[in-house]
């Protein structure tokens, strides 16, 4: 029996690329001589596609916009790997009845370590103290006092799966837990901030885990950023879409907050070389989710989505905004 056409067009990890040849014709756009005939020849009735964020593709980006989708009037699914998808026009699928999955879960853990471990890195200034300890300054003096995480209230942007998973490691390290969303979360034990601003002006340590896209564009500002205030710290393990970068790099110039630890940025994996030269802050090239075991567990979820889905299983991990089956029922 002839396979269905898949789109991929960014490389996805060499697991997800496997898996998904084994049920489907893979069309890898990256690879093919003449891309643009190629959308336009298999346009007509492709019903699947299978993308990724860039940090997961390779660093090759290939947005899914309305005017992209427009040009598929059989799709029925994007298979996204990432937990993200603000690379993907979430209403524009919605309203074309196309479901698009994500990778939840089984990164949750793996990048609540990597928050709390850059939460610490730059609270306690562990690696300016490896670099400190490298050059050979310990054998003159030893390294300064760095301030501390007891007694730090940290303020979670964004309550989802990851922001949960790091507010019960805050409360292991012994820290006061607030956040700040859409709205209050009946089960979640921890005093909700209606009022962003009012949480940062409340707490000494600021998590940002929400998603990215319009709806949190430059959530973090000037504002905010006062209202965290000297002994304040940033951690953004999120989107740097969601940080006025300009407003914190005048910040952490001027000494309104105390530090930053980032693991995303605006326009990654370009840095803005203010950030790279100052020495008190802490920047990752976006490692959150980056390990071979939650990278391998990503790139099988996508397998599994795309295969149940075309297996009329329906899809394993849609994302909020296309439910299955509602969505796909009221839509074709
Ligand atoms: C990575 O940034 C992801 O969205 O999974």
């Amino acid at each position: 029996m002839a396979q269905d056409d898949l789109l991929m067009p960014v490389p996805l990890p060499p697991l997800a690329q496997e898996g998904l040849g084994e049920s489907f014709h893979l069309i890898k756009l990256w690879e093919e001589p003449n891309p643009k005939a190629t959308l336009a020849a298999i346009a007509p009735g492709l019903r699947f596609i299978a993308t990724g964020v860039p940090i997961l593709t390779e660093g090759m980006s290939y947005p899914i916009t309305a005017a992209f989708l427009a040009r598929f009037p059989k799709l029925e699914l994007v298979a996204n790997l990432g937990v993200g998808y603000d690379n993907i026009d979430i209403a524009a699928c919605a309203a074309r009845g196309v479901v698009v999955t994500n990778t939840p879960d089984v990164l949750t853990e793996e990048t609540a370590d990597t928050a709390f471990g850059l939460l610490l890195c730059v609270i306690r200034q562990f690696p300016q103290a490896d670099r400190y300890l490298r050059e050979g300054k310990w054998l003159k003096t030893a390294f300064p006092l760095t301030a501390s995480l007891r007694d730090r209230t940290m303020g979670i942007v964004g309550l989802g799966r990851i922001g949960r998973a790091i507010a019960r490691r805050g409360e292991a390290f012994g820290l006061k837990i607030a956040y700040h969303g859409r709205k209050a979360q009946a089960d979640a034990p921890w005093p909700f901030y209606e009022r962003l601003e009012d949480m940062a002006r409340a707490c000494d340590i600021l998590m940002v885990s929400t998603p990215g896209g319009p709806a949190t564009r430059n959530l973090i500002d000037a504002p905010i950023l006062d209202a965290l205030g000297p002994q304040g710290v940033l951690i953004n393990i999120a989107r740097g879409s969601v940080v006025d970068e300009p407003a914190l790099i005048a910040a952490l110039r001027e000494g309104r907050i105390l530090s930053a630890g980032l693991d995303v940025f605006a326009g990654e994996p370009e840095i803005p070389a203010e950030l790279v030269a100052m020495d008190h802050v802490v920047l990752l090239p976006h490692v959150g989710s980056a390990s071979h075991a939650t990278r391998d567990a990503m790139s099988a979820l996508v397998v599994d989505n795309a295969v149940a889905f075309a297996a009329g299983r329906g899809p394993v991990t849609p994302v909020a905004e296309t439910p299955w089956p509602l969505h796909a029922k009221a839509a074709h």
